[in-house]
């Protein structure tokens, strides 16, 4: 099963071990097309450069938008001067709180169902100032460079009060109504008593600071306003949410708003309804022009939120054989009054290890900012960094081997709900990647020295919970070529959403795999989807099931009674090599074609939904892994060089091993980032942020990221639509205590301070 010569993915699922038969049938039947490697089918047409993103399309007459940013945090606009900017080359209109139509805010997201903005600010309503680079005009030009020319020609005053900061808010935080709907709190006994009465105990604080967006597409739109119906070119990692949404932010219904994004360039958690779609659309609709507005790189940092910044307090309690008397993760973070993601880091502490006693709680603190919102694996790339950190540093205190310290507290229950796992082969994926990673042949710290380098190995745990979301649809169209057409309402960011979905539907339908197109991208086909919580896979696979089972049921009555397949009912049906087929004797087929035909049909369609994601609510399911890594340290100079990645993850039955290895690549590679690089460098006097470009916000390049290799158990989750949980958020998870630990087992510096920078270990 490798995906490249170099980088083997190894199957480690335990022998013996047989797939149970859960609610989707496809689970106990042999595989034909599920789990083999096939290349993303978008690949082609984005290396030619003949994929179209939002800032491609072109309407007549269309317009370029240009922004203007607030350069205060708090306070108003005392005067604005637009006169020179309205008289200059090109200029359409100058659009600022004055002439601005008369809009709703965008519901934030998290409020409602497919709410999917992420601030309920009003958008240039008035002359208030909210965060420093808040847009404080749009310029409509015939050329992009005449409406960035006249945007810097406007002449703003402000009266300007201090920001909230971050250092003051900690004083007096707030209790956030919830943590990614979770309780805010979990209690399990009295974890204070118990850790103050542990054999042995650590009690720390890591701290993580503010991270940005930047996916390689920045955000766009290109807009206009037809009949009265909005018409969207996205770039979007939820378009019926995003349609939704603005239809609510303009007061027409819902299916006036026409939201396309067939092609993004990565969306991360950043590609959702920021205020540029708003501006763009109410300055269409003033001027009475198409619009494009593409935004800078650095516009992306003033108006589209990233990681807010942690501040987390870990302390464990264990008996003299290493068991968990007391796990707390407590901690705050920052937060806009405006919106309601409180970034979830307490998440892992309450599913991860087997504790006598356990307390998690999170509080948050209002701060003059731009909204913070998700950014891949919100709450546990940051919380595991502080969690499997905090394990590293109770392991050094009992002599204990970080792994076997794990090991000897895994739960077999959820220990903070009590619910049992729907499946969790963590142990087996610590023991795959122990070996082959070659974790026995680590020595005690210090003694790995080569030359002025010093290596070190770490370790750490991944996690990400399993989510189906609610809302699924999808129509499959059938036609008399035998070739299947499926439409649903999703989103392909780049990570091969359409790909593994036709894998699905081909497998499902009995067909190869050239006879399905899967289209999506659009809000006008079925189902509410979103590309995020690394749920979208089983959301989509649960609607395409069950349009599946609609088709046959379909199929089988056009068939009639002359069919070989006559007197069946659906459920003895099934599909394969392009036909119906009897379940119990797959000798009786009758391939599709010949019943179209027969029926003198054209095509035959099924719409249908999934049922409600009802399995999470007995069960508690999660991805689990299991993260190496090695690393030098320089002596002289302080670098920290990555040289090399083990993955081992358990993710339920992996769909489409090429695009699920490069999912988990992807996110081990912004664990490098996070580690070692990221940080959105925010000056606390005037809240604005002070690096917002790639030359100054460090990212990994290819010479910083080494060989990874990911290898999975395989194992399908019995609860989960085609036994698959998510891929796509574990991979940056547990990455940054892996290299944290690592750069502590070379060094013998713990660095409880994200990014581990140059002068930290000076
Ligand atoms: Mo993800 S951070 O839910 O796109």
């Amino acid at each position: 099963m490798s995906t490249s010569p170099f980088q083997p993915v190894v199957p480690v699922a335990p022998e013996g071990w047989t797939p149970g038969v859960g609610p989707d049938p496809v689970l106990g039947a042999p595989r034909r097309l599920i789990g083999s490697p096939v290349s993303r089918l978008d690949g082609r047409a984005k290396v030619l450069g003949e994929a179209r993103f939002a800032a491609e399309y072109v309407f007549d007459g269309m317009v370029y938008a240009a922004l203007r940013y607030a350069t205060i945090a708090r306070g108003r606009i005392t005067a604005l001067d637009t006169r020179t900017a309205e008289a200059a080359a090109g200029v359409v209109l100058v659009m600022t709180y004055r002439n601005a139509p008369r809009i709703n805010p965008a519901p934030s997201f998290l409020t409602g169902p497919k709410s999917f903005g992420w601030s309920s600010l009003p958008i240039m309503q008035d002359d208030s100032i909210h965060w420093n680079g808040e847009p404080v005009a749009v310029v409509l030009a015939a050329t992009q460079e005449q409406a960035d020319h006249a945007a810097s020609l406007i002449e703003v005053t402000y009266a300007s009060s201090a920001p909230r900061r971050f250092v003051d808010a900690k004083a007096h935080p707030r209790k956030p109504d919830h943590v990614l709907f979770r309780p805010t709190s979990v209690t399990v006994g009295d974890a204070e008593a118990a850790l103050a009465e542990a054999a042995h105990s650590v009690d720390l604080v890591y701290r993580t600071p503010r991270q940005s967006h930047n996916a390689i597409e920045p955000h766009a739109v290109t807009m206009a306003w037809i009949d009265g119906d909005l018409v969207v070119h996205d770039s979007s990692q939820a378009v019926k949410p995003h349609a939704w949404t603005l239809a609510q932010v303009f007061g027409i219904d819902e299916d006036q708003v026409h939201v396309s994004s067939p092609y993004v360039g990565g969306g991360f958690g950043g590609k959702t309804v920021w205020s540029h779609h708003v501006l763009a659309a109410a300055a269409a609709k003033l001027a009475g022009r198409p619009v494009r507005l593409a935004l800078s790189r650095e516009g992306v940092y003033r108006l589209v939120g990233g990681r807010t910044n942690t501040e987390q307090r870990v302390a464990i309690g264990a008996d003299r054989d290493g068991r968990f008397t007391a796990l707390i993760h407590t901690g705050i973070s920052a937060i806009t009054p405006y919106n309601v993601l409180a970034e979830p880091f307490t998440l892992p502490a309450r599913i991860m290890y087997s504790t006598e006693t356990l307390k998690a709680d999170q509080r948050v603190s209002d701060v003059d900012m731009v909204a913070n919102s998700f950014m891949r694996a919100p709450g546990e790339a940051v919380g595991t960094f502080a969690l499997e950190s905090a394990i590293d540093e109770l392991a050094a205190e009992l002599g204990m081997d970080p792994i076997e310290l794990r090991i000897r507290n895994e739960p077999e229950r959820d220990p903070g709900t009590g619910l049992p796992y729907s499946s969790r082969q963590l142990v087996a994926a610590w023991r795959a990647g122990a070996e082959r990673f070659g974790w026995e042949r680590r020595k005690p710290p210090g003694e790995h020295p080569d030359g002025e380098w010093l290596i070190g190995l770490g370790c750490a745990s991944a996690t990400y919970p399993h989510q189906r979301f609610p809302g699924a649809g999808a129509r499959i169209t059938l036609d008399d070529s035998g070739h299947a057409t499926v439409q649903v309402a999703a989103n392909d960011m780049g990570m091969g959403t359409a790909t593994t979905q036709t894998i699905i539907a081909a497998e499902r339908l009995g067909l190869p795999l050239d006879q399905v197109t899967v289209a999506y991208g659009d809000s006008s086909f079925p189902g509410t989807f979103q590309a995020g919580a690394s749920a979208q896979t089983v959301t989509i696979a649960a609607a395409v099931v069950t349009a599946q089972r609609e088709l046959v049921a379909q199929l089988l009555k056009l068939a009639g009674d002359d069919s070989p397949l006559s007197g069946l009912t659906a459920d003895e049906v099934g599909c394969r090599d392009s036909g119906l087929c009897e379940l119990a004797d797959p000798s009786r087929w009758e391939s599709y074609t010949r019943i179209l035909e027969r029926a003198g049909c054209d095509e035959v369609s099924a719409l249908a939904s999934a049922a409600e994601p009802d399995e999470m609510k007995a069960h508690s399911m999660h991805s689990f892994g299991a993260v190496f890594c090695e690393v030098r340290v320089n002596e002289v100079t302080g670098e920290t060089r990555v040289d090399r990645v083990v993955g081992s993850y358990d993710c339920g039955r992996i769909l489409n091993p090429k695009t699920a290895a490069s999912q988990l690549r992807g996110g081990i590679i912004m664990g490098i980032g996070l580690a070692l690089m990221e940080e959105t460098v925010f000056d606390e006097r005037t809240a604005r942020i002070m690096n917002a470009s790639l030359a100054d916000y460090h990212v990994p390049v290819h010479l910083d990221v080494p060989r990874i290799e990911v290898m999975w158990t395989d194992i399908p989750d019995p609860l989960a639509p085609a036994g698959a949980r998510g891929v796509g958020e574990i991979g940056i998870t547990g990455v940054g205590a892996a290299i944290a630990n690592a750069v502590c087992h070379a060094t013998g510096r713990r660095v409880r301070d994200l990014p581990i920078t140059v002068d930290k270990l000076l």
